[in-house]
């Protein structure tokens, strides 16, 4: 898993997540992960069609 950190602002959570170059994380989008904000794979026990987005930081550019 990608290097995440969370921490409390004004009262609610907050997660930083660095992605290293060309890495990818998918974060959850239907609220029932119990590794939240990470997507755990439980939507697909919902009949909702709600999956994760995935993010994936650049790769740097070839010269
Ligand atoms: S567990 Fe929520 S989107 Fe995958």
């Amino acid at each position: 898993m990608a290097e995440h950190n969370t921490e409390l602002r004004n009262g609610h959570k907050r997660t930083t997540v660095k992605l290293e170059a060309g890495e990818s994380v998918a974060l959850c989008r239907c609220f029932q992960s119990k590794e939240f904000p990470f997507c755990d794979g439980t939507h697909k026990t919902l009949e909702s069609e709600v999956g994760p987005v995935i993010v994936q930081a650049p790769k740097p550019a070839e010269k």
